[in-house]
């Protein structure tokens, strides 16, 4: 099975340049998994992939709960769950893959990690989007 690989687009775009760069990061990392597992080599850097994306994923995650709070945004517990969610979700895939216990595998990892990414920033952060940028987030 061969996935196509996630790559920028417009249509992802949140209009806020900050939080943009951000994304494309987050996709920059996912692309990562798919080269190398196109090179056969996914084995070997999987777990610095997967760590760095856990690690850029947070730091993601406060940077918009920052936006939220300087902002008043009305819905941040809401869209906050939905990053705990997120964050676990991917800390316990990377236990699973360390313990060699049940694990996808690497296909259906990076899978998982593009709709992980791209179904957040779609449904979830586009919603609020309309209300940072009025307040005049960039
Ligand atoms: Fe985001
Ligand atoms: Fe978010």
């Amino acid at each position: 099975m061969t996935i196509s690989p996630i790559n920028w687009s417009e249509e992802f775009s949140v209009g806020i340049k900050s939080i943009d760069n951000q994304h494309k990061k987050l996709v920059a990392i996912i692309k990562t998994l798919h080269d190398a597992i196109a090179d056969g080599e996914a084995s070997e850097i999987l777990g610095k992939i997967f760590d760095e994306l856990l690690d850029y994923s947070r730091h993601h995650f406060s940077y918009e709960e920052e936006l939220f709070k300087w902002y008043g945004y009305p819905d941040a517990e809401h869209h906050k769950k939905e990053h705990v969610e997120l964050a676990n979700h991917l800390a316990r895939l990377r236990r699973k893959m360390e313990e060699g216990d049940n694990f996808m595998g690497e296909v259906l990892l990076l899978k998982f990690l593009q709709d992980w990414l791209l179904n957040h920033i779609m449904k979830s952060d586009k919603q609020y989007a309309p209300f940072l940028i009025e307040k005049g987030a960039k």
